[in-house]
């Protein structure tokens, strides 16, 4: 039986990630010979250097083609010659947004032969998953601005949490939780103590939705005592879900953790809908063209999009051919330029063991 085609968008975008995206492409090419499944690859020339050129970010034109893929991939935003928040909210939120990926899925997991800050921890002790609300909270652009520039400026930025966007993904949370089937513990990260409107709405959210998943233990933690676990203890996480702003920071916390960006990967998710996966690291611009960026976080984003399209056991073989491919002992580290390998060769060598 001939295997499926999936139209995956491709969106290289600023700095390092067009060079990231070429090796994830590589790697996810091996996978579709060896699982039996076909890639038409759409790519989409959009970011920084688009907008300097043309004024463009996100055209609805291609905001309606996006609408119809199977995928998106995406490098990274992010370019050093355009102001802060203009691509960030034109481009990358729009799209999480144009599109409701009301997930951001985001695992934590060490993999062997990769250093950790941490001391004492090992590969057993560091493998969880951070469900991060995607659509809401602080980052909706709720709010404004007045008397701009004077000694009066009122300034008010609103996090906006709807009880129907907190209890999908709380869902999402719990049903991952599930299939997971680790150690079935769901902790809510929030600041119940502080921001009581927001997080009583999640709370009870939580212990409502709860019910319909007896066999998985609701668990709750402050935002600032969750950095302090992930740091001290991470072994006593298993899923945490949490809104947008803590769940961005917490999960840059997680990168660290794991070994740092270069193997962090990340997941823009709508169960049903288009679904957009990326490295988290951002676009790297001073290594950019130079052949020395790690590609593991990118490959392991591609990873993670084969499970979300439905070719799971060919996601599952891309993360299992970066972990053969660290066990090998070949990549000296996981920073750029420390490699011992360079960004082709890493591909090469992942794409080679899927
Ligand atoms: C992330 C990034 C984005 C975010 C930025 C680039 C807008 O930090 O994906 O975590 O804050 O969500
Ligand atoms: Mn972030």
């Amino acid at each position: 039986m001939a295997g499926k085609l999936y139209r995956i968008g491709v969106m290289g975008g600023d700095g390092t990630g067009p060079e990231v995206i070429h090796e994830g492409l590589k790697v996810l090419q091996a996978a579709s010979k060896k699982f039996g499944f076909a890639m038409d690859l759409v790519n989409y020339d959009l970011g920084g250097e688009r907008y300097k050129r043309t004024g463009e970010i996100l055209p609805d034109s291609v905001l309606a083609e996006l609408r119809k893929l199977d995928a998106i991939y995406l490098g990274a935003i992010g370019h050093p010659d355009v102001k802060p928040g203009i691509l960030e909210k034109g481009l990358l939120l729009r799209l999480r947004f144009e599109l409701d990926q009301y997930i951001n899925l985001r695992p934590v997991k060490l993999y062997p032969n990769v250093d950790t800050p941490l001391k004492d921890k090992t590969p057993a002790d560091i493998d969880f998953v951070v469900v991060r609300e995607n659509t809401e909270g602080l980052y909706t652009g709720a709010g404004g601005v007045l008397r701009k520039g004077t000694p009066n400026e009122v300034a008010v930025q609103e996090s906006i949490n709807t009880r129907m966007g907190v209890e999908r993904c709380i869902r999402y949370a719990f049903e991952f939780c599930k299939n997971r089937a680790k150690r079935n513990k769901l902790t809510l990260c929030g600041k119940t103590n502080v921001l009581t409107y927001a997080f009583d709405l999640w709370e009870r959210a939580f212990y409502e939705v709860a019910k319909e998943f007896p066999g998985i233990q609701p668990d709750y933690a402050h935002v600032d005592a969750t950095t302090m676990w992930m740091v001290k203890n991470p072994e006593w996480f298993d899923v945490i879900v949490t809104d947008n702003m803590f769940g961005d920071i917490i999960t840059d916390l997680g990168a660290m953790i794991q070994g740092g960006m270069g193997i962090a990967a990340g997941g823009n998710i709508n169960p049903r809908g288009v679904s957009m996966f990326e490295p988290i690291g951002g676009s790297a611009p001073k290594y950019t063209g130079k052949n020395v960026i790690n590609p593991m976080a990118a490959i392991c984003a591609g990873g993670m999009l084969l499970e979300e399209i439905g070719e799971k056991p060919a996601g599952q073989a891309v993360e299992q051919a970066v972990i053969t491919a660290l066990s090998g002992g070949k990549i000296k580290s996981l920073a750029a330029g420390k490699m011992g390998l360079s960004t082709t060769e890493v591909g090469d060598l992942i794409a080679g063991l899927v």
